[in-house]
């Protein structure tokens, strides 16, 4: 029902209303054309015939006088020489003096010496009222004859006509509203599988293309160009990936040598004051070099590719990042605690998977204080994979959930700690790419964080929320 909802509402299908409808029009205007023409033909004829039986009884008239009309009509109606005709001739006092109708016909609707009456028809099979349109002829010295056919048959006809004009009127539209109908699936079913390719590719999956259809029409032209315009989009960022791989290596080389250096110079030195601001400056090039790895990570997890995604066993997965920051929470004195389920698991590209885990594992480690907790869960809800980690440090105000995923930002609280203000933009471009959902809630106390995995290979939209 929504499909037809949505087929009813393309712009193909309109286009194909409309010409129905024109076409409908030029159709129903040749069916009246058609129509017009056949029953005003029938009743021409019907009159003519009877134009040319009066004339001939006023000759006879000329001729023999009122006998001769009598004996005339009298021929007419007897039973051997029958025609279909009706006559009845009347003398000044109304009285019949021949003819087969038994009076003159009071319900008369006249126009000019034509009538329409109808009789009783006593000889048909089925007897019953007949239609008459009849001429009257006006004789000398009060007599009236009327000449006059039953119509029945050409009314038959006519009814009949303009029900076959009806019904393929009729035939007519349904064909219009089935072609169009089907028409339009066809067009919108390419143009829903164009759709759906764009929103692969938008979800990070530059490696899709749309399905050639071997036709020549406008639709795969289209599909061809958009195809094109990929290879050469997908041309130009691999290009930017090795040219940020190549800076990455040339800023990180001199980097690394100025710190080797630094560390020599401290060595060395013989001031203590001296020595310690050397080692300032080593902390600094390290913050530098984990800041710029940081960045490079997160360029890379932007611009990964599905083409590198497989199935994810996302229990080892966490259990390597538990196993990572296990003695990291031991020596701070937090309690860090995991419930997994083994069977469940994802789709992706478990480095960057990884590395997004971690990233909010250190967070939760990081920012709970001693004798605080961290745990991780893993379950399957709803045929996804929903990674918990929740954790009872300060949490993070509802009013900056979205924040804190941007680059370098940092609530106000956590300057004293160690930290670039990048992990949670990490996550993000993970989640963009992989089309997970990550959601920050409050623990009270704490912060809550879900990661909700699409079914593998789930086409879902990668997205980052906040509950409110
Ligand atoms: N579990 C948490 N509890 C409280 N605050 C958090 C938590 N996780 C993140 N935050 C806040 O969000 C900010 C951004 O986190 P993000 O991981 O991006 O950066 P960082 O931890 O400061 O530095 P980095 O991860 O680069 O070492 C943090 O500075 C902190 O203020
Ligand atoms: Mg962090």
């Amino acid at each position: 029902m929504a499909r037809l909802g949505r087929l009813v509402k393309t712009t193909t299908f309109r286009l194909a209303v409309l010409y129905t409808a024109v076409f409908a029009g030029s159709v129903g205007a040749l069916f009246v054309f058609v129509f017009i023409n056949t029953s005003v033909f029938a009743e021409q004829q019907t009159e003519a015939a009877i134009e040319a039986e009066v004339k001939g009884f006023q000759d006879t008239f000329r001729r023999e006088g009122v006998g001769g009309l009598v004996s005339a009509i009298n021929r007419r109606i007897d039973p051997n020489t029958r025609t279909d005709g009706i006559y009845l001739l009347i003398n000044p006092n109304q009285q019949r003096l021949a003819g087969n109708l038994t009076a003159w016909p009071d319900d008369v609707e006249a126009d000019d010496l034509w009538i329409n009456f109808s009789i009783v028809d006593l000889q048909a099979a089925e007897p019953g009222l007949a239609d008459v349109r009849g001429l009257q002829f006006l004789i000398p010295g009060g007599y009236r004859l009327m000449v006059g056919r039953d119509i029945r048959e050409a009314r038959a006809f006519r009814a009949q006509l303009l029900r076959s004009l009806n019904i393929g009127l009729g035939i007519t539209i349904a064909l219009g509203v089935v072609g169009g109908l089907l028409f339009s699936r066809s067009i919108m079913g390419r143009v829903e599988d164009i759709t759906q390719t764009c929103r692969r590719i938008m979800r990070g999956d530059l490696s899709q293309r749309i399905d050639s259809t071997g036709q020549s029409d406008e639709l795969s032209r289209l599909s061809d160009s958009v195809n094109e315009m990929l290879d050469q989009i997908e041309h130009l960022m691999s290009g930017l990936r090795e040219v940020s791989d190549n800076v990455a290596h040339d800023l990180r080389t001199p980097l690394n040598r100025l710190r080797v250096r630094l560390e020599i110079a401290a060595n060395n030195a013989t001031d203590e004051k001296e020595k310690e601001e050397i080692e300032e400056a080593i902390a600094d090039a390290d913050g530098l070099l984990a800041t710029f790895a940081s960045l490079l990570r997160i360029a890379r997890a932007e611009a990964s590719l599905r083409r590198s995604f497989g199935p994810l066993q996302l229990g080892s997965i966490i259990e390597d990042v538990v196993d990572l920051y296990q003695p990291l929470a031991e020596e701070k004195g937090v309690e860090f605690g995991s419930n997994i389920d083994f069977s469940v698991t994802g789709w992706g590209d478990s480095n960057l998977v990884a590395q997004a885990l971690a990233n909010l594992t250190d967070n939760a480690v990081k920012y709970t204080p001693e004798g605080g907790n961290v745990s991780i869960s893993l379950k399957a809800e709803n045929g996804s994979a929903v990674l918990e980690i929740t954790d009872s440090g300060p949490g993070i105000p509802a009013s900056h959930r979205d924040k804190v995923f941007e680059r370098l930002y940092r609530l106000d609280d956590s300057r004293s700690t160690p930290g670039s203000g990048l992990g949670l933009s990490l996550v993000r471009a993970v989640a963009r790419s992989h089309g997970l959902s990550v959601t920050l809630s409050d623990n009270a106390p704490g912060l809550a964080v879900s990661v909700v995995f699409p079914p593998p290979p789930g086409p879902a939209g990668g997205a980052v929320t906040k509950s409110p």
